[in-house]
Parts: C-alpha cells; structure tokens; sequence
C-alpha cells in the first residue's frame, strides 16, 4: 500500500527477520532498546497511523512521535493484560494534535473480507508478505501456548495443532 512501516519486536533474531524477510522499513528491539528514543529515529517524519497491540509503554512512545490528525486503532494491549497496567502518561498531546483513538476488533468488517482475502491471497503467493508461524503439538500444550505469547516464545502466530 506505499506505507513506511515499522515494527516492534522482543529479540534481535526477530527484529532482523522483520528487517530482511518480512521488508519492514525499520524495526525496534523494544526489550534492548529505549522506546522513544529509538522510534523517534526510526520515525523522524512522525506516525500517521499507530496499529495498537501492545498499550502501555509502546502506546507512550507512540503518542510522543504522532503527526497532526494522527490515527490510532486499538487492537489490543498485550503488556496490560497480567495487571501490569503501565500508565500512560501523554494522553494530552491528543488535544492540540486533533488525533484519534478507536477499538478495532476484527468481526467488525465482515463486509471486507472477501476483499482481504482476495489481496492476501495475492500478496502471499507474489511473496509481497511473508510469515512464520510456531506449531505446538496436542491440546495439551495449550496453556504452554498462551503464555508464550506474553514472553515471546513465539515467532510469528502461535499455533496448537489438535
Ligand atoms: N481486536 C481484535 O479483533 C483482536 C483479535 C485477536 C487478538 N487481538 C490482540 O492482538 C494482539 C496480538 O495478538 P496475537 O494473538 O496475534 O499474538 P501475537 O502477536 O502472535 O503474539 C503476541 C506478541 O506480543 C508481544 N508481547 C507480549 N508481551 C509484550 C509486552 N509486555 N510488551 C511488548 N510486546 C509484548 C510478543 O512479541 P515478541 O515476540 O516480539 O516479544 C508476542 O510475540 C494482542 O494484543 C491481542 O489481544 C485483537
């Protein structure tokens, strides 16, 4: 689509792979590096569109870099979700920055999903995206699943296979 992407990601194995497969412009190790200091140098033309998965400190740094009528669609907030509830300190910079801030849950858009499956169909065979994914074998390493994602055992979407 034409867009700068950058990307946030837990270890240097992950940000290099966002960096030469997945083609990202630019990524951050957010367990080494400092937040703000490195998105700003990642971002120095400022945000125009924040896609919201992690809340807290990244939603911190985020606000720090947006543009004027910046975008931010709230995902989810995975650092929150153990009660680890970082406060988010900026939140006014909203104000004179006209930004805007929106719940995206995915069932919302039954009408595009045609469309998307049309042109991820098309992305993924021409290689534009790539993936990967880390398969867990039986229902019973379920539980061992789900908390991987908060330490980041995974790389790319964590599976259970039944
Ligand atoms: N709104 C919706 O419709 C919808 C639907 C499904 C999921 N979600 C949300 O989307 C997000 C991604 O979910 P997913 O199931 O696709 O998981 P995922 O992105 O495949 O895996 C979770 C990733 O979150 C990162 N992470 C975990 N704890 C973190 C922390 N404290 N700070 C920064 N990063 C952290 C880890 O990244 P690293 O491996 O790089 O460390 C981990 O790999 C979650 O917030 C989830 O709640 C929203």
């Amino acid at each position: 689509k034409g867009c700068y992407v950058i990307g946030s990601t837990g270890s240097d194995d992950k940000k290099r792979w966002l960096l030469e497969e997945a083609g990202l412009n630019a990524a951050i190790n957010y367990r080494s590096e400092n937040l703000r200091t490195a998105l700003k140098a990642a971002a120095p033309k400022g945000i125009d569109v924040y896609f919201e998965n992690v809340g807290g400190a990244h939603l911190d740094a985020a606000l720090a870099c947006m543009n004027l009528r910046g975008r931010i669609a709230v995902c989810g907030m995975i650092s929150t979700y153990n009660g680890d509830r970082e406060g988010v300190r900026n939140l006014s910079v909203m104000i004179y920055g006209r930004m805007r801030m929106e719940g995206f849950v995915a069932s919302d858009f039954p009408h595009l999903q045609e469309q998307f499956q049309s042109d991820m169909t098309g992305w993924l065979k021409s290689g534009q995206i790539r993936y990967q994914e880390t398969v867990l074998e039986g229902f019973e390493r379920a539980p061992e699943a789900l908390i991987g994602l908060f330490e980041g055992r995974n790389a790319g979407k964590m599976l259970v296979r039944l």
